[in-house]
């Protein structure tokens, strides 16, 4: 039996299994049906799968316990192909009109291997929405790749720092199916305020990860259930604007 027979006929049995021990009607079963269909329609299959935590669950399996190293997490729907490269001092956004009362923040830290050794040649690649709450793809107000970039390290030691502003929480989309979905199941669709980062770095296996920042309303119940302890960092004022530390090591390719 090939892997793929092994897998399907095993989610066959446990769909069955709840069909059966539920009683489903034809008309509800048409109803799942159509809905799967809006959302492939939509483009929301990877929404979907975030918010039934399924994304979680596969990247604990996939990444688990990756001792020494900066614990991976969700991608998201919501990265957008081929930012673009910022130059030193690095500055990921633009301001613009309706952005209020933001706080300027210099994310800082290192790049290193597990062993210790700095990575100068590592490629940061972040995206985050605005300080008004929405990500740069549903926002008018502001340009193209607002709040998005990568950039080479290219520091001897690894050190790295960007300026960008404070996130504030926001919610998933909810205009779609899957909005349909969390109101029928009564979920929330907030998730805590975050920054993405993607990195890649020769000889080393490329981490997806989130940073979090404490003392956020949803920390305990982000609708994608993506927080890690380790990856909420802290937040200090420095010389009238906030500092986040975040150190980033990543694992040799196996
Ligand atoms: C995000 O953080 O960008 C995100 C993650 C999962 C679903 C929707 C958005
Ligand atoms: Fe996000």
């Amino acid at each position: 039996m090939s892997r793929i027979d092994e897998v399907v006929s095993d989610a066959l049995e446990a769909i069955h299994r709840v069909l059966e021990q539920h009683q489903v009607t034809e008309r509800e079963w048409h109803a799942a049906l159509a809905f799967l269909t809006d959302v492939g329609r939509a483009d929301e299959f990877i929404l979907l799968s975030d918010v039934t935590r399924t994304s979680v669950l596969i990247d604990a399996m996939s990444h688990g316990d990756e001792e020494g190293a900066t614990a991976s997490d969700v991608e998201g729907p919501l990265y957008v192909d081929d930012p673009p490269w910022r130059k030193k001092p690095v500055r990921v956004y633009e301001d613009y009109e309706g952005m209020g009362d933001a706080e300027v923040l210099f994310v800082r830290g290192s790049v290193t291997s597990t062993d210790g050794s700095p990575l100068p040649d590592a490629v940061i690649d972040i995206w985050q929405t605005g300080p008004s709450g929405g990500y740069d793809i549903w926002d008018d107000r502001q340009p193209e790749f607002n709040f998005r970039g990568r950039w080479k390290v290219e520091d001897d030691a690894g050190a790295y720092e960007f300026q960008t502003m404070l996130p504030k929480p926001y919610t998933v989309p909810t205009e779609g199916p899957v909005g349909r979905y969390l109101e029928a199941v009564g979920q929330h669709p907030w998730r805590p305020a975050h920054i993405h980062f993607k990195v890649d770095a020769p000889g080393h296996q490329p981490l997806v990860t989130q940073v979090f920042f404490p003392d956020d309303p949803y920390l305990e119940n982000d609708t994608i259930g993506a927080v890690k302890e380790a990856l909420v960092r802290p937040v200090e004022p420095e010389n009238g604007h906030l500092v986040c530390p975040f150190d980033i090591v990543m694992r040799p390719a196996a």
